[in-house]
């Protein structure tokens, strides 16, 4: 792993792991290296020391990719795994999966078979590639299934549920009795909406002027904890915020949490995030054109806007929570269920 997503995704797999006494060694690629996208959720999440870190850096390319190759096929010879899991769909997943398959070690791919159907995302590329190379797909939905059904993969496909629903449910609570965050930002629950965005498409001059516009035109406040990509882009672009934006640093998982349970709205491009807000009965809109979680859509929680900023705002003014909230993406016990599949299931 090496990135934020899978750092928490991670927690409550290892944390299933030690309790099904199977041991874990941990690589980190290096990817996310600032300590808010990365230190900031071992330390907070009780996550165990990386065994092995590589200083792979970021990136989006296949030279990204060949940073981390040699390392991670190096750890897997040595080490020789019962299996090689990777989580989610960034080049850290792909780098891993594919370090493994040629190491010969069987790789099982945690949130498989989910699609964007939009093969200009570069997640999508590697969430592709990552389930060709899978022995074990271990999928969030049943739409998940049913994607791999139509790729023709359907050996060693398992319907487990999403692990971040754990996490979710586990750490909700505590980030509620914790975090001082809105008391901080001098915010009310209720009384503000949240921004994140970072997608490749999205970190460009003319999408981040059209968000801007739309917030703009926004009669409330805007809490905006900005990955550092994004920072860097809205300063090259030279695209202003406007006075009811507040840009803040990344945050951990437990500050960050609290400020969803506490948001109106949440406006975003992450893909953990739609589900994050979903589950904690918050709306959201999100500012992309398609999206790998569906569901949330259809049950009436998200809306798909793009970064028009007349979408955008009608999305914002539709948006309302709903008396209907039909139970999504597992039943928060995914890494349980995990876990008896790597300790019960011969990867040979
Ligand atoms: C990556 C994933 C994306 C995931 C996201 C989670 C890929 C292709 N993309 O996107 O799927 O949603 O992580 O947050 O794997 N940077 C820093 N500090 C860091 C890391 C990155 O400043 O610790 C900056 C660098 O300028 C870097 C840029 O962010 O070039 C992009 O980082 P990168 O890891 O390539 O992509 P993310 O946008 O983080
Ligand atoms: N997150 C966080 N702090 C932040 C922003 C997001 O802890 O400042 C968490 C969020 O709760 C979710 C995860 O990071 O669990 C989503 O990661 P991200 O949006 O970076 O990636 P994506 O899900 O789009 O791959």
């Amino acid at each position: 792993m090496g990135n934020r997503p899978q750092f928490i995704k991670s927690a409550p797999v290892s944390a299933a792991l030690r309790a099904g006494g199977i041991d874990e060694v941990v690589l980190h690629t290096g990817q996310h290296y600032d300590d808010e996208l990365s230190a900031v959720f071992f330390e907070e999440l009780g996550l165990p020391e990386p065994t092995y870190r590589l200083e792979a850096g970021s990136g989006s390319h296949a030279e990204h990719l060949a940073r981390m190759l040699p390392g991670i096929e190096e750890v897997v010879l040595s080490t020789r795994p019962a299996w090689t899991l990777v989580f989610g769909d960034t080049n850290s997943t792909l780098a891993g999966a594919l370090a493994a398959a040629k190491a010969g070690s069987p790789v099982a791919h945690v949130e498989s078979g989910l699609r964007s159907f939009d093969r200009t995302m570069p997640e999508e590329v590697n969430r592709a590639v990552v389930d060709q190379l899978s022995r074990l797909l271990l999928c969030p939905s049943e739409r998940a299934v049913d994607n791999l059904r139509t790729e023709g993969i359907t050996e060693g496909v398992h319907l487990v549920g999403d692990v971040m629903l754990d996490a979710s449910r586990l750490l909700t609570p505590l980030a509620a009795e914790r975090s001082q965050k809105l008391g901080e930002l001098g915010v009310s629950p209720g009384g503000y909406l949240l921004l994140t965005l970072h997608r490749e498409s999205n970190v460009k001059a003319e999408p981040l002027v059209r968000v801007a516009r739309a917030l703009a035109g926004l009669d409330e406040a805007v809490l905006f904890p900005a990955h550092p990509r994004t920072r860097a882009a809205l300063e090259r672009t030279r695209t202003p915020l406007p006075d009811n934006v507040r840009l803040l640093l990344p945050l951990g998982y437990l500050d960050f949490s609290a400020l969803v349970t506490g948001a109106r709205l949440v406006l975003t491009d992450s893909g953990g995030l739609q589900k994050e807000a979903y589950w904690q009965k918050v709306p959201c809109v999100t500012l992309r054109e398609e999206t790998e979680w569906p569901e949330t859509v259809e049950a009436g929680w998200n809306q798909l806007a793009g970064t028009d900023p007349d979408q955008i705002t009608t999305a914002v003014a539709c948006a309302a929570t709903r008396d209907v909230h039909p139970a999504l993406y597992g039943n928060g016990r995914a890494a349980e269920e995990i876990v008896r599949l790597l300790a019960t299931i011969d990867p040979a």
